[in-house]
């Protein structure tokens, strides 16, 4: 991979148009990150964190504005291309998990490979090292309704990998868990991203959670007000 940065967003302006009333949620907004990184997105609630993520993960189109995701813009792709894109290129792991509960843990995470047209035996096969890899291989028959929160939230984590992902986007991956599994689940994300240089952006609210990523930036009102090194967990206060 060159020098240049991995995800690229330059001036990006987000408007939902609505019948009655409009609003901007992202103003201007401009950063970069770099292949490996771990950022923590924070700021208020409505601020704009998660449209940003949809953005950022070809789940949504800027209004105006380029990102530029692995040497793509994908504000310039086809509805299909940025189909392609979320299928291939980008892991997502949400506060409610958004497993599927008819489908055990390891058919939760191979159905992303298998929509991918990775045959059924080859897309089991990872799916259960992606489950071994969040330890969870015990579990990979159980499901949705047979794990705990945070083992549900560890199978998201293992489906969004799973695909071998350029980026993970986390909106609130801490959000419905308690303190104990939310810091296993960072943890998690923490070693992921040092052991397979994974890049990782995550939503959160919780000064501990972004506590866990190297970089942060904070947004107000839909625009980016700091962009800054995150202090080490064994800073002194
Ligand atoms: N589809 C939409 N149509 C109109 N407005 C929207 C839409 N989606 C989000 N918004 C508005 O955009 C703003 C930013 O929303 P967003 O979900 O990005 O905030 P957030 O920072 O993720 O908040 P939270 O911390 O509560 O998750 C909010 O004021 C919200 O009401
Ligand atoms: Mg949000």
């Amino acid at each position: 991979m060159s020098d240049s940065p991995f995800l690229v967003v330059s001036h990006l302006v987000k408007h939902y148009a609505d019948d009655r009333v409009g609003y901007t949620a992202l103003r201007d907004v401009s950063f970069s990150i770099q292949a490996g990184e771990f950022v923590a997105v924070r700021g208020p609630s409505g601020c704009g964190k998660s449209t940003l993520l949809h953005v950022l993960g070809a789940m949504d189109r800027p209004t105006t504005g380029e990102v530029l995701l692995a040497g793509r813009r994908l504000d310039r792709l086809s509805d299909v291309e940025l189909a392609v894109v979320r299928r291939r290129q980008v892991g997502f792991v949400f506060q409610a998990f958004n497993l599927l509960p008819t489908l055990t843990a390891v058919e939760n995470v191979a159905l992303p490979l298998t929509l991918d047209g990775i045959a059924v035996a080859a897309a089991n096969k990872r799916a259960g090292e992606a489950l071994g890899e969040v330890g969870l291989a015990a579990r990979r028959d159980h499901y949705p309704s047979q794990l705990s929160g945070g083992e549900m939230q560890r199978v998201a984590i293992a489906r969004a990998v799973a695909i071998r992902p350029d980026l993970v986007i986390a909106d609130e991956p801490t959000g419905s868990l308690d303190s104990g599994n939310g810091t296993r689940v960072l943890e998690l994300l923490s070693d992921l991203n040092r052991t397979r240089g994974l890049t990782i952006v995550m939503a959160t609210h919780s000064a501990d959670a972004a506590a866990f990523a190297e970089r942060t930036l904070q947004l107000a009102d839909g625009c980016l007000v700091e962009s800054n090194e995150t202090q080490p967990l064994d800073a002194p206060v």
